[in-house]
């Protein structure tokens, strides 16, 4: 128990929800999957709610009655590769919803049966039974669609016991078969009957009361050396009461005078469809004593996949005329190796022959063959090579639908093609055409595969594709989208795994049938002209296929492996003409803005006094204080005319003033020095000042200059000790009304070395932070008891014009 208990029980959880109707939780489908787990008692921890549960290949003997009573809504149970001996289907009792029980490949020797009313499919196939493990129970599951049984012995009284259900398939997967009691298999009432047969049983006989049983009738495990051997016994057997319509025969192993015997067997019975997968042929193909009868048949389909012959040697015309003579609607070959097929020399009704995968040449189409109802030729995976050849043979035919794909065709320019009309699908993938392919199309194809083939381009002079409808160029080598000059109608396109680095939106233009385009997994070179792709997708929604996985960026670099959907491109880097706007507008505003400011706030005499105000604060910032220390007498000189003397008192010295901690202006007690000249003292205060402040006006100009231009003229304003000096031009001074010997004054009115006196108030602001910042000194820090007065003298000298002086009166 502790080791079952310690076992890993994987389980898995599968949900199913149906479409019609979300189920509620408890309903869900639970699997509970313990397969291959080596588990020898079945798990008494399994979820109870479980609906699926799979003990398949363990190592299981005995079923108790316990084992399966919390798993009441069992659904589904898989029982199949354990050792079994014994099965009691009333432990199911309680799992009232159990409607699938696979026992199969178990050692099961007894079952007693317990009528489970909801059980459809049951399957004891391949286990140890003697007789069939049929009761009268088991007649009474009338809910029973499939049956799976094995026994060493059939016999009738057995079937007798469900003869009145009516199945849709019984399995008999045998063992072993010691006793077949004839006329067993036609008491069952089914639809399809399903044998593999056991290594000694009698094939012949299984296969005459098969055909008399079910509508489709499999048999699978034919084993030519050990089941054929009483053949010529049965071989009188007349066949009444025949049902089987459809016959598949898998996993055979024959002489090819068996087959030839069973053909002709199946030929003359109920049997339309014929299947044999999976033959191998032996011994000696010798059937000149063995004509077919074709006579007398309802034969309709005979299908062989997957041959393989052990014979040396072939006579090929022999094998191939068996089955073309057949004259039938529907055969299929494939996979069969056959290097070539011939055909009868009269018409004969095929209208669907596949040939697939063998290894058939151009040589089949060097003879005329007559198939007038031909409609539909696959000949896929075989070695063909010429386009032209098989057109030519196509042209004498209805067909409809053509697979070539695998094989190695080609198209030549200089051959010449004729299809019929009628053909509407073609599959031509997987070859080696070119180009030169488009030139050798039937005209009213609608639907062409030619995927994985070496195409660059669709050739300008391409016949006129008038019906296409469907294009399949994936993997190829196209460099860009095809347009749909040539095929109009188009609405399917898939060139998928090309060369294609932008596609050209003529595509678009000419292709406006085009609902699905599938241009994914192309090396797509995300730049500018990529962009009208990338929106069309966001326009057509739902036509690109594949969007948006398999739209990736190959280059540039950086945006490699990049989905073409999270690529961004910006409209002003990709659009010339709207860059070119985008420039002219910003241009045009700017200009405008500018022109503006110009006209409404004066914007150059702003730029200006800005330019004035940072070389000054430079200025100012490379005059170390030792310098300013130096000679210092003065905080600053301010010179004006009389007539400006309102404008000073009330603006200029307020303004000054008003800094705060930064520039404080003091008044000196003392007068000019009248033992000296104006000039003289001038001279003197302006040396003596930090700075010197001279408000320039026409009164100013006409009355003061005498006494500077001199001094100008001695000193070099515009080099050394440049900054001492500030020009207010309180207002305009016309050219003329400058004298002539003032050249200084005129070479510093040329210059614009002044700062202007603003007309409009709301430029004072910059201007008097200009000014302060040109007279801003880092002033020595004992200024604490400054006393501030203003001082005017009225000199007799100088009529008219006052000059006030400002000191540092420092304690
Ligand atoms: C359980 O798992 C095995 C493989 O481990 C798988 O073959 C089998 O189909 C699973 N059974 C069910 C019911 O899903
Ligand atoms: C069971 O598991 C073993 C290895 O665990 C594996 O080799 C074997 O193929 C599995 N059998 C089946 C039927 O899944
Ligand atoms: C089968 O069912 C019928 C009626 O449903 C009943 O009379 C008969 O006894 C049942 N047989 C067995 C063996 O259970
Ligand atoms: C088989 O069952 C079906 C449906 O129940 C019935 O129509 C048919 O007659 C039965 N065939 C025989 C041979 O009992
Ligand atoms: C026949 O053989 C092929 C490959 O040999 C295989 O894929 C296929 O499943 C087989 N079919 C049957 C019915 O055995
Ligand atoms: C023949 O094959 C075609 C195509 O597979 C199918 O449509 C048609 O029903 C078949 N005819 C018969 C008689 O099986
Ligand atoms: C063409 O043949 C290939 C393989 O032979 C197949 O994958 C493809 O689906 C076929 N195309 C069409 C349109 O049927
Ligand atoms: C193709 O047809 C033209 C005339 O239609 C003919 O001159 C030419 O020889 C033909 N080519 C081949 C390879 O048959």
């Amino acid at each position: 128990m502790r080791f079952i208990r310690n076992i890993y029980v994987f389980c898995s959880i599968v949900t199913s929800v149906e479409c019609w109707a979300p189920k509620l939780p408890e309903e869900r489908e639970l699997t509970t999957n313990c397969s291959n787990m080596s588990l020898r008692k079945v798990p008494t921890d399994v979820t109870p709610t479980t609906t699926t549960l799979d003990l398949s290949f363990n190592l299981l003997f005995q079923l108790q009655s316990s084992d399966f009573r919390s798993v009441s809504k069992l659904k589904v149970l898989i029982l199949c590769h354990n050792r079994i001996q014994e099965l009691n289907i009333k432990i199911f009792e309680l799992n009232k919803e159990l409607r699938y029980l696979d026992v199969s490949y178990n050692r099961l020797k007894i079952v007693t049966w317990y009528s489970l009313a909801s059980l459809r499919h049951l399957d004891l196939s391949f286990n140890d039974f003697d007789t069939m493990p049929i009761c009268e129970e088991t007649g009474n599951m009338s809910r029973l669609e499939t049956l799976g049984l094995s026994g060493a012995k059939i016999q009738k009284s057995d079937f007798q016991k469900i003869a009145h259900l009516h199945l849709n398939t019984i399995f008999l997967g045998l063992r072993t078969l010691s006793h077949y009691e004839e006329g067993s298999l036609p008491i069952l009432n089914t639809t399809k009957l399903h044998i593999v047969l056991p290594m000694n049983a009698n094939f012949w006989v299984l296969l005459h009361d098969g055909i008399k049983t079910s509508k489709i009738l499999e048999m699978a495990n034919i084993d030519g050396k050990n089941q054929f051997v009483s053949y010529e016994i049965q071989q009188n057997l007349i066949l009444e009461n025949a049902k089987t319509s459809i016959l598949l025969l898998s996993k055979v192993d024959l002489l090819w005078d068996d087959l030839h015997l069973i053909f002709q067997f199946v030929w003359h019975t109920s049997v339309e469809y014929f299947q044999i997968q999976n033959v191998t042929f032996g011994g000696k193909v010798d059937l000149d004593h063995n004509s077919f009868d074709y006579s007398n048949t309802v034969m309709r389909t005979i299908k062989l996949e997957h041959v393989h012959f052990r014979i040396f040697y072939i006579p090929q015309d022999k094998i191939y005329l068996l089955f073309t003579k057949m004259d039938i609607e529907n055969l299929t070959i494939s996979n069969a190796q056959m290097p070539h097929m011939l055909f009868p020399n009269y018409p004969t009704r095929f209208q669907y022959l596949n040939f697939a995968n063998n290894i058939l040449t151009d040589e089949l189409f060097k003879r005329t063959i007559q198939l007038p109802h031909l409609k539909t030729l696959i000949l896929k995976g075989n070695k063909l090579e010429t386009l032209s050849l098989v057109s030519r043979f196509a042209n004498n035919t209805p067909l409809k639908h053509l697979d070539l794909s695998q094989n190695l065709l080609q198209h030549k320019n200089d051959e010449n093609c004729s299809w019929p009309e009628t053909l509407v699908t073609m599959n031509l993938s997987s070859n080696k055409f070119a180009d030169s392919v488009f030139r050798c199309l039937p005209t009213s194809i609608q639907i062409l595969d030619l995927n994985d083939n070496q195409i660059q381009t669709v050739p300008k002079e391409t016949i006129h594709l008038k019906s296409l409808r469907e294009l399949n160029v994936a993997f190829n080598f196209l460099t860009d989208l095809p347009g749909c000059s040539h095929f109009s109608r188009l609405s399917i396109l898939n060139v998928e795994m090309n060369l294609i680095l932008s596609p050209s939106l003529d595509f678009f233009q000419s292709c406006q049938e085009v609902k699905t385009l599938n241009a994914g997994k192309n090396p797509f070179w995300c730049t500018c002209e990529l962009k009208n792709f990338i929106q069309l997708e966001k326009y057509s929604k739902g036509m690109m296929l594949g969007w948006s996985d398999s739209y990736i960026c190959e280059y540039p670099l950086n945006l490699k492996g990049t989905k073409l959907k999270d690529v961004h491109l910006p409209e002003l880097s990709c659009n010339t003409a709207v860059l070119i706007v985008t420039i002219v507008v910003i241009m045009v505003v700017l200009g405008i803005a500018v022109a503006f400011c110009c006209l409404h706030f004066d914007l150059p005499w702003y730029l200006r006094m800005l330019g004035q105000w940072t070389q000054t604060w430079h200025r100012v910032r490379k005059t170390t204080q030792e310098q300013l220390k130096r000679n210092v007498q003065f905080h600053a000189f301010i010179s004006y005319s009389e007539h400006d003397s309102l404008w000073v008192k009330n603006e200029l010295i307020p303004n000054l003033e008003k800094e705060d901690g930064s520039v404080l202006i003091c008044l000196p007690e003392r007068n000019f020095d009248s033992g000296k000249s104006i000039s003289e003292n001038v001279i003197s205060f302006v040396e003596k000042s930090y700075k010197s402040i001279f408000v320039l006006s026409p009164n100013f100009v006409q009355s003061e200059w005498c006494h500077y231009e001199f001094y100008f003229a001695h000193h070099d304003f515009f080099h050394e000790n440049s900054d001492h000096i500030i020009l207010i031009l309180l207002e305009p001074i016309p050219f003329y009304c400058i004298p002539t010997r003032y050249h200084r004054l005129k070479v510093l009115m040329e210059k614009k070395a002044y700062l202007e006196w603003p007309k409009d108030r709301r430029k004072c602001g910059l201007f008097w932070s200009n000014l302060r910042a040109a007279i801003n000194v880092n002033v020595p820090d004992t200024r604490e008891t400054c006393v501030l007065q203003t001082f005017t003298e009225l000199n007799e000298e100088s009529r008219g014009s006052s000059i006030s002086l400002m000191r540092t009166d420092c304690l």
